[in-house]
């Protein structure tokens, strides 16, 4: 078997923008990465009530704005009025949700990879999909390195694979199913996203040898981000971009 293409984002990724030096999926959080030395970056994208891609993790609004009730029926002026920054710490107080346009800009501009996680509402694989593979494509043409698009929802990954067809795609797991070839291989999946602490080394090595990147999330240990590397892995996913990223130059192998 050929062995990958080599893996086109940076090899460590700050989780959710910024991991934890910053506001989860905020721009801040882009700031704070590029700043911690960090090449690229995964982050979650949504479609608000209007219809707009905007980076949010959960279907609701509580845990991460000050605002209340579900994303997906919230429109954009009322999303835009809320604080995003408050609820980890004052100083990022203002922050606001932002949309996958200004995410897009700011990556380019900063010299970030991205990994863009799409995170359908339930019910809303397909258009989700569709929204953010065409608007991605729009975004990034022209950029030095496509984002890599990610998804739990391989329906999403199957409308990313027909209207986007270059842009790279990742299969996302918690556990890796028996039959995550075949998955990976429905939905044209260049890689494999894995939960790392139920990854193993065979598994690695496995998909290495059938011609997929493997990525894992979330390591915020840098001696567990080496025996990774060492395995194989691509890449890292971590809410501690700055001390995980030595561990890329430290591995054995
Ligand atoms: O893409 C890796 C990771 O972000 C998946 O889990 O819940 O943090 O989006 P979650
Ligand atoms: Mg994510």
């Amino acid at each position: 078997m050929t062995p990958p293409r080599s893996w086109p984002l940076a090899r460590v990724l700050a989780h959710r923008c910024g991991g934890l030096l910053a506001p989860e999926n905020t721009l801040a959080g882009l700031a704070a990465a590029a700043e911690a030395g960090c090449g690229g970056v995964e982050f979650d994208v949504m479609l608000s009530g209007s219809g707009s891609p905007v980076l949010i993790h959960d279907e609701t609004l509580e845990r991460t704005t000050d605002g209340h009730g579900h994303v997906a029926l919230t429109r954009d002026e009322n999303l835009r009025a809320l604080d995003a920054g408050t609820w980890f710490d004052a100083r990022f107080a203002g922050e606001r949700v932002p949309t996958l346009e200004e995410a897009a800009a700011r990556c380019i501009s900063l010299g970030l990879s991205v990994n863009l996680e799409i995170k359908p509402a339930a019910g809303q694989d397909e258009e989700t999909a569709r929204v953010v593979a065409c608007r991605a494509d729009h975004l990034w043409a022209g950029a030095a390195v496509a984002p890599l698009l990610s998804s739990f929802s391989e329906l999403a990954l199957e409308v990313a694979a027909q209207l986007a067809p270059h842009l790279p795609r990742g299969l996302l797991v918690d556990r890796v199913p028996p039959d995550w070839l075949q998955r990976c291989r429905r939905v044209g999946a260049a890689a494999l996203h894995a939960d790392a602490r139920y990854l193993d080394r065979p598994t690695v090595i496995e998909a290495r040898e059938a011609g997929l990147w493997v990525a894992t999330y979330t390591v915020n240990d840098p001696a567990r981000a080496q025996t990774l590397f060492d395995w194989g892995v691509d890449c890292v996913i971590t809410d501690w971009p700055g001390v995980v990223r030595p561990a890329v130059t430290q591995h054995r192998s």
